[in-house]
């Protein structure tokens, strides 16, 4: 499902951390609720300095790590049904269970998945070996105290102040939710002013980069690829009206770049600006996004605000500068019409410009729950109609018309590949939502 053959170009010139794409991720995955902050973050902080205090080895640190930072990533679905706090009380291993279900689904993240599966599993006094008759990894019990810590320092203006009462309150539950050797552990540290400081730093992201057991891997141009595609995944996830929108507009856009001659690595990457495009729905309330009518003035505003948080998530990621640029434009419009920046002809590069054309192919042929996509001699009309309007290009739209079986049947494959793969996801959140709802992709 991931593989990509890339023919040309040196590649050499093309390098991204692995620290920088996991840390955009997680800062994505924040916009679902500002009121939780860096949650994800913060606990990986802490579940990784309790690791280092105990001198666990390099594995087990990088799992644990990863583990923590993506470790509510399996909440995207539910978020806007339930109270982000409230899924950790609610029914606390069905977040842990879908996270698990998305990570096993890309290979770079899949040996998270088992932390992330057991992340609110209690220790109960060693019954916490076993959960849903399967083993619990040991460090899934560090994961759940981090996690526990920082929902419990969340928001406390006086750090230090609070500090001894968090500790007494974590060592009341020793044994019986947590395990005694990470609270033994934590209790050690916690005398360090600088463990309480550092959570809360606004230097954060440094200081997790500072200790990260991946600082300096640099991915390869498949690895960036599977990355992307694992984004869309993340996106698409989320709501069933525009699920799989991302992998059409990807493989529409690189069929496109490669007609109009752009090269295997410019393909690759338009590819990835295709799947990340949306990164910033992230932060939409998705009852907006699903919503059959009209949105109100207000509203709208709101949702003009996705691709410029994309822009701003994806220029944390040194090396996808072009990437960042190409998906942040997606709305621009050639007269000026379009947001955030109101770019015009000549500011908007062949990137921008077949981005555009991808997106409102994509979003007119795909098929929505409330109605079927539009046939082809439909769109095209659509699509004529744009140009003449001065606001897409004449010679991208010119390009995918020349081409448009072969764009038509990528694009639909592309879709359908992606909407399996979400299905299981969607059938388990949807009936942990709500056990009478019926999934609706069978
Ligand atoms: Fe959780
Ligand atoms: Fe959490
Ligand atoms: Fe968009």
């Amino acid at each position: 499902m991931y593989s990509h053959q890339i023919t040309s170009d040196p590649v050499s010139t093309f390098r991204i951390q692995l620290f920088d794409m996991i840390c955009a991720l997680s800062t994505a995955l924040d916009l679902l609720d500002p009121a939780l902050g860096s949650h994800q973050k913060r606990t990986c902080l802490i579940a990784a300095q309790i690791a280092r205090s105990m001198n666990i080895d390099d594995a087990s640190y990088q799992d644990v790590f990863g583990a923590a930072i993506f470790h509510d990533i399996g909440a995207i679905g539910l978020a806007d049904r339930l109270a982000m706090l409230e899924f950790e009380e609610t029914d606390a291993h069905t977040h842990a269970r879908l996270g698990a279900m998305l990570l096993s689904r890309f290979p770079g993240f899949s040996r998270y998945a088992p932390l992330v599966r057991c992340h609110h599993v209690h220790w109960d006094h060693g019954k916490g070996f076993f959960h849903e008759n399967q083993g619990v990894p040991m460090l899934s019990h560090l994961l759940y105290l981090a996690d526990r810590i920082e929902v419990l320092a969340q928001g406390k203006d006086n750090i230090l102040g609070e500090a001894p009462e968090i500790v007494a309150q974590i060592q009341q539950l020793s044994g019986s939710k947590f395990h005694p050797v990470y609270v033994e552990a934590f209790s050690k540290l916690a005398q360090q002013e600088s463990f309480w400081l550092d959570i809360f730093s606004n230097n954060l992201d440094r200081i997790l980069m500072d200790i990260a057991p991946f600082d300096n891997i640099d991915l390869d141009l498949d690895q960036m690829l599977q990355f992307a595609q694992f984004f869309a995944l993340v996106i698409d996830s989320r709501s069933h009206f525009t699920a799989t929108h991302s992998a059409g507009v990807a493989i529409t856009a690189e069929t496109i770049a490669s007609h109009l001659g752009m090269s295997a690595l410019e393909c690759t990457k338009i590819r990835m600006a295709g799947y990340l495009h949306d990164l910033g729905k992230l932060a939409i309330p998705s009852e907006y996004i699903e919503r059959h009518g009209s949105l109100t003035p207000k509203e709208m505003a709101r949702v003009r605000s996705h691709s410029y948080l994309t822009l701003d998530i994806l220029s944390a990621i040194k090396g996808l500068e072009d990437v960042a640029e190409w998906a942040a434009c997606h709305h621009e419009r050639i007269d000026g019409s379009g947001y955030p920046y109101h770019r015009t002809g000549a500011e908007l590069s062949l990137g921008a410009r077949i981005m555009a054309v991808a997106d409102v192919y994509t979003a007119l042929t795909e098929d929505r729950p409330y109605r079927a996509g539009m046939a082809p001699l439909a769109v095209v009309r659509n699509l004529d109609e744009l140009v003449q309007q001065g606001k897409l290009d004449h010679i991208v739209v010119a390009a995918l018309k020349q081409h448009l079986p072969q764009i038509e049947a990528a694009r639909i494959h592309a879709q359908e590949q992606e909407g399996l793969d979400l299905n299981d996801f969607w059938q388990l959140a949807i009936q942990a939502v709500n056990p009478m709802t019926q999934p609706m992709f069978e």
